[in-house]
């Protein structure tokens, strides 16, 4: 609807005077054509209105012979729900004129208050705001379209994953199994170390393409928003010294230093023990993977007021001030990094964190070394049942 469409006026008026006042105003002030018509009756209106002619513009009087109020105007914009309204008011009730243009009524005139040029104006402003209304409308109902596409989407790529996964771990257990039987079928005789290191490589490949597979599945989680915890009550100290031990053979083959710095009494704290440990198993594993031989990794945990904040500080090769905001993007890796690993672990170690209610947050500085801090509140998720 554009002002280059021919002006359509329908006036909704039952009394006789106001409507030839109405009408006298309308063509001395007017520019060019326009076509009026004039009903007296809301029902009559809604005939006129819905008969499929689009364009009008309807001057509203609110009290009719069959509509009253708020009434009329609901009942014109459900006939036209394209059409401007501009409500014809007596003077008395501008306060039910106000809800009018929630009901979705454009504008509204005091009768006693006309001019012609006021009138014009009314015309050309409800018309514009009607047609920014729809556009807007149209705007709002397209991105809830799209939102409703991505979401569907979404669902079915994690659906997709879900059963891939499934699939795929299956296949990865028979494989494993079917290794560990040649393993144990190898007549004594035939056995020799090349076929053991052999099998040995598969055991390997098997445990890393199900810790893959598990990753892949902590991401769609956490992308989806529902990674489920098993928060019980864990000494920190216990939870961090656990992680060192799972990590220590790893260091020691990499001649790295692991060295501590826990407080004394260490508090105790509500969280998932498997999750804290993947996610301290995250920090550790990229530690030792970014820091030469000869480095150290130092592990630091201390209470503050509510929170436990452990540290993990390697003397690695550091990260670039510019690369720190992509950290914990899924898949993301340094260019400059090896690339060992699917850039997965620190987006499961931020989801995790947030699970659990804290933050985590690196510091680094090119060949001096990398710090993350996690910080967990001590209460983490709550207990289930919330039991204190
Ligand atoms: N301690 C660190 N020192 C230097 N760079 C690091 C360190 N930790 C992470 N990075 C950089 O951040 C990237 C992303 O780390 P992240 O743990 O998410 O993935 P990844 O270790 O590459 O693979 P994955 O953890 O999935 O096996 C790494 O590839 C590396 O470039
Ligand atoms: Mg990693």
């Amino acid at each position: 609807m554009t002002e280059e469409t021919p002006l359509r006026l329908l006036l909704v008026e039952d009394n006789p005077g106001d409507a030839r006042l109405i009408q006298e105003f309308l063509r001395d002030a007017l520019p060019g054509d326009f076509h009026l018509e004039k009903v007296d009756r809301l029902a009559a209106a809604r005939e006129a209105l819905s008969d499929g002619k689009d364009g009008y513009v309807v001057l509203l009087d609110l009290s009719l012979p069959d509509a009253h109020g708020l009434e009329t105007v609901r009942g014109v914009s459900e006939a036209a729900p394209t059409a401007p309204i501009i409500v014809l008011t007596g003077l008395d009730d501008e306060t039910v004129a106000l809800r009018t243009l929630q009901e979705g009524a454009q504008d509204y005139l005091v009768k006693g208050r006309l001019e012609g040029d006021l009138l014009v104006r009314a015309i050309r402003y409800a018309r514009e705001r009607k047609r920014l209304e729809l556009e807007r409308a149209e705007l709002y109902q397209r991105a809830r379209e799209a939102a409703a596409e991505a979401e569907a989407a979404a669902l079915a790529r994690d659906e997709a994953l879900r059963i891939v996964s499934h699939d795929i771990g299956n296949s990865l257990a028979a494989v494993g199994i079917h290794a560990r039987l040649l393993d144990r079928m190898l007549p004594r005789e035939t056995r020799d170390e090349n076929v053991s290191k052999r099998i040995a490589a598969i055991q390997q490949l098997v445990d890393q393409m199900e810790t893959l597979r598990g990753d892949l599945l902590d991401v769609a989680r956490i992308e989806a928003g529902h990674m489920s915890l098993d928060p019980e009550r864990h000494n920190v100290g216990d939870l961090v010294s656990e992680a060192v031990e799972l990590i220590s053979e790893v260091a020691d083959h990499q001649r790295v230093r692991l060295e501590f710095e826990l407080d004394r009494d260490l508090p105790i704290i509500v969280a998932d023990r498997g999750r804290i440990l993947q996610l301290l198993g995250n920090l550790l594993g990229n530690a030792l993977k970014f820091t030469p031989a000869g480095g150290r990794v130092r592990i630091g945990a201390e209470q503050v007021e509510d929170e436990v904040r452990i540290t993990v500080a390697d003397t690695g090769s550091g990260i670039p001030a510019e690369d720190l905001p992509h950290l914990f993007d899924r898949y993301w890796q340094a260019r400059s990094s090896r690339r060992a690993g699917a850039g997965l672990g620190l987006a499961i170690a931020r989801g995790i964190v947030e699970a659990h209610g804290g933050w985590i947050r690196a510091e680094s500085e090119v060949g001096v070394g990398t710090t993350f801090t996690v910080t967990l509140p001590l209460e983490g998720p709550g207990l289930p049942n919330d039991q204190g």
